[in-house]
């Protein structure tokens, strides 16, 4: 059988109907990478496309310090003037407790908290030690739990770091189970710089997966070296059912050298899609958000499925003159 006649999202060989959980990242991670600014009511007009192509949670925008990330200066705006879709979780980067108050004014669905495994990336990228780092978290997850917002952490560099090299596993075991004794609902587990192979990504999160068994995991993978659907799939063959990825592919840490994209939404739905995953999404409308996108940042996105289109794309036969 010719792969382009197989009808997308119903493979038979189907491996199972499984409920993945897609978590959109590009208004975050992808815009802050960015030099030129994107207007405000670009970015909330994206996000309203968004909101209806079937995700789980998107990440709207950041609450950290202007100075440190320009392009993300105007969150209150973005968070206060979007649509809610009922559904979608929106949530937002939180680094300090200044943030957590000013997420707070505004109201949020989740606080996500970040801080970094690698003492290095944590002071080049937040200006603290880890210590530091995990005790302003401990203030802005009990304002969190008073408030009854909903608390992930977002471990970056769990599984190397472009400054100090491979993060070792029991260093990152020691912040999950310190964010675990603190209470809170999820972790991202993120490869900041694409560091991670598919082995690596098993073996933590086997580990992860059966030590906490009721968290909510979320895996956050860069294609910096072309190993993020991979790694992304190394992950779901483990039982991991949440996954963060950039419309485009688009994204990057400023303060982690060499950083760049994240996996790249249409590009992990279609794959899941076509395995026989249900990943509830729209992939039409992300190849049309995505289009758009290329056209707000003005030039070509690493998506390749942008470029290429899905498998079932047909072309005309092409005939010698
Ligand atoms: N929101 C707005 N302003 C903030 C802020 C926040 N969450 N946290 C600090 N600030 C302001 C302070 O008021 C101060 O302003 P001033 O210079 O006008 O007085 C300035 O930022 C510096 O504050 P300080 O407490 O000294 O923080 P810092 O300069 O050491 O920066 C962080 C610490 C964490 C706020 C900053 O490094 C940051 O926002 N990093 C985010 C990095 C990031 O998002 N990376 C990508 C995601 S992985
Ligand atoms: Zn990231």
């Amino acid at each position: 059988m010719r792969l382009d006649t197989i009808p997308m999202s119903t493979n038979p060989t189907s491996p199972s109907p499984k409920r993945l959980y897609l978590q959109e990242v590009v208004t975050r991670d992808g815009f802050q990478a960015e030099s030129k600014f994107i207007p405000t009511a670009d970015k909330i007009a994206l996000i309203n496309r968004l909101s209806r192509a079937g995700y789980a949670k998107i990440e709207v925008t950041s609450f950290t310090s202007p100075k440190a990330i320009p392009m993300l200066a105007d969150a209150e705006e973005v968070m206060s003037k979007i649509d809610r879709i009922p559904g979608v979780e929106y949530t937002v980067l939180i680094p300090n407790l200044r943030g957590a108050e000013r997420a707070l004014r505004v109201g949020v669905d989740e606080f996500n908290l970040v801080m970094s495994v690698s003492e290095t990336h944590n002071q080049s990228n937040l200006r603290m030690s880890r210590q530091d780092s995990a005790k302003g978290l401990s203030d802005v997850i009990r304002l969190a739990h008073d408030a009854k917002v909903a608390v992930n952490v977002s471990l970056s560099t769990s599984f190397g770091c472009p400054m100090s090299g491979m993060t070792p596993i029991p260093e990152l075991m020691h912040w999950i189970n310190h964010f675990a004794d603190e209470g809170v609902r999820g972790i991202s587990i993120c490869d900041t710089t694409g560091m991670a192979n598919p082995r690596h990504v098993k073996e933590v999160c086997q580990l992860a997966l059966s030590k906490y068994p009721k968290m909510e995991w979320t895996l956050h993978f860069h294609n910096t070296r072309g190993m993020g659907l991979a790694n992304a799939l190394a992950a779901v063959e483990t039982g991991i059912d949440r996954f963060d990825s950039s419309l485009g592919g688009l994204g990057g840490c400023p303060y982690a050298p060499g950083a760049t994209g994240n996996i790249c939404t249409e590009e992990l739905v279609h794959m899941l899609d076509l395995m026989g995953y249900n990943t509830n999404m729209s992939l039409d409308l992300l190849l049309e958000c995505s289009s758009q996108l290329r056209d707000l940042v003005g030039r070509t996105l690493p998506s390749q499925l942008l470029m290429a289109g899905k498998v079932d794309r047909l072309y005309d036969k092409v005939c010698q003159a």
